[in-house]
């Protein structure tokens, strides 16, 4: 006995006037199609098959494994897509099937996980997740004597029916061999001339099967079929994130402003303010305080560490370091316990160790910096030959002044240092001073004669 699922996503979704396939939107940074998985992940689906309608291999690559497509192609309605999807799944006497559509991403994880308990515990044939007084363009939910005997959409209802307050979500649970068979027994008899699912219910009914119902909120029931229902959901699925983060002990200066993937973590006790945006498998720990006005993808920021105005991109900040203002950190940089980098500081593929400084304006690349040392302000790893990518190395303890250039490949020893200007193109021994720095050169009595030359000319 397992759970599996077919999502519907083979709409044209004509509204969002795109060329991309609607489930490939991105809601809170994450496409359609990955809220609706993320959703199933709650009911332990052992295969899920997307219905896709155009752009079948674009959508199958931006999938996990494990989960397929089905192309329909015509789309002649919800049922005609639910038999499609069911042909590319494979199932036993005793499974059940979870429907849903592709679109939906309000639907909370909780709401499904009910939805299949209660099919469970009233060993239904099929359970639909309803809401009530739900929006007035769904299908109705029929009743007779407070049992469910069908579906009927808004356009093909009675005056009578179009009163009923309980509407389909568009996600059920069916015992998998019914809906097999009772998908074939659909017919195009409605207004749009499609193979409906929702008659699926009726048919159903009629072999004296029995149908359940669970609910959702309205708010669940919201679906995306234009750019601004799409930011309408996101606006509610961060909030929900946020919400969620809040409670278990994250400070956040404004909610409203505070933009987290499904996927980061960010643990009880850290501290974000406004306008902080974290990206993929990003992770910033208790302690940490984050913005205004920081970018993070894929980056870890330590306990105790602050970062602000900043991007850092798949980067590591360990312990109690500092980031920022406006620091670019870019893939591979790591610094580690109380390191710095800040104002006007891009640093890529290094490591910055313990206690080291990368303090104003400086460029570091491919270079790896041990403990307590410190980089001058004006400072450029010159990385790149033209043709190749090198790297450098600079000791413990170093000391390297204002407005240098580190020809790469080179290396500065521990405690070596450097005078501010120099171009350092050869390796230093440890302890030792390197400059490059022509003499300073001195006119006497300048001023004067270049006044008097002046004068002369006019
Ligand atoms: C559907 C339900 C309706 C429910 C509403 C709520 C039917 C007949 N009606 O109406 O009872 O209240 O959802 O969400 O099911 N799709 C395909 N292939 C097709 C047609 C549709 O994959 O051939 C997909 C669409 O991409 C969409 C979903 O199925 O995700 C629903 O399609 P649509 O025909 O727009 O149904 P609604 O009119 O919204
Ligand atoms: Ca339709």
């Amino acid at each position: 006995m397992s759970v599996k699922a077919v999502v519907l996503g083979a709409g044209k979704g004509t509204r969002m006037k795109s060329d991309k396939a609607k489930v490939l939107h991105e809601a809170a940074e994450r496409p359609l199609i990955g809220w609706m998985l993320h959703l199933l992940q709650a009911i332990d689906t052992e295969a899920t098959v997307i219905v896709v309608g155009h752009q079948a291999e674009t959508v199958a690559a931006a999938l996990p494994d494990g989960v397929g497509t089905a192309l329909q192609e015509p789309q002649l309605g919800t049922g005609h897509a639910t038999q499609v999807g069911l042909a590319e799944l494979s199932t036993d006497p005793g499974d059940t099937v979870v429907v849903l559509r592709g679109d939906m991403p309000l639907i909370r994880p909780e709401s499904l996980a009910a939805l299949v308990a209660t099919h469970r515990i009233e060993q239904a044939a099929a359970t639909i997740l309803t809401i009530q007084d739900g929006p007035r363009d769904f299908g109705r939910i029929v009743r007779k004597d407070g049992a469910v005997v069908g579906i009927v959409e808004q356009r093909d209802c009675t005056p009578e029916q179009l009163e009923i307050g309980e509407v389909n979500t568009s996600v059920y649970v069916f015992e998998a061999e019914a809906l097999r068979s009772a998908l074939t027994k659909l017919k195009p008899e409605n207004d749009q001339g499609e193979l409906y699912l929702t008659d699926v219910i009726g048919i159903l009914v009629e072999r004296s099967a029995w149908v359940a119902t669970s609910s959702a909120t309205a708010e669940e029931a919201t679906g995306v079929n234009s750019h601004d229902q799409l930011a309408m959901a996101s606006c509610v699925l961060r909030r929900r994130i946020n919400t969620e983060l809040m409670r278990s002990g994250v400070a956040m200066q404004d909610p409203d402003r505070t933009y987290i993937d499904a996927d980061a973590v960010v643990e009880p006790g850290a501290r974000l303010r406004a306008d902080v945006h974290i990206e993929g498998a990003s992770q910033v720990a208790a302690g940490a305080d984050v913005g205004p006005s920081v970018y993070l993808s894929n980056t870890t920021i330590g306990p105790d560490s602050r970062v602000w105005y900043s991007v850092l991109r798949d980067a590591d900040v360990g312990r109690n370091a500092e980031v920022g203002p406006f620091v670019s950190l870019r893939p591979g940089a790591t610094l580690q316990e109380g390191a710095k980098a800040g104002t006007f500081v891009e640093i890529k593929n290094s490591i910055v160790g313990e206690g080291s400084k990368v303090p104003h304006l400086a460029y570091v690349g491919d270079t790896t910096i041990g403990q307590n040392s410190n980089v001058g302000a004006g400072t450029i790893v010159a990385n790149y030959d033209g043709y190749k990518k090198h790297r450098t190395i600079i000791g413990n303890g170093v000391r390297i002044g204002s407005n240098n250039v580190l020809v790469a490949p080179v290396a500065l020893s521990d405690e070596s240092w450097t005078g501010a200007g120099s171009v350092i193109t050869k390796d230093v021994e440890p302890g030792s001073l390197a400059v490059t720095r022509s003499p300073q050169k001195e006119v006497p009595g300048y001023a004067a004669r270049r006044r008097a030359r002046a004068e002369q000319e006019q």
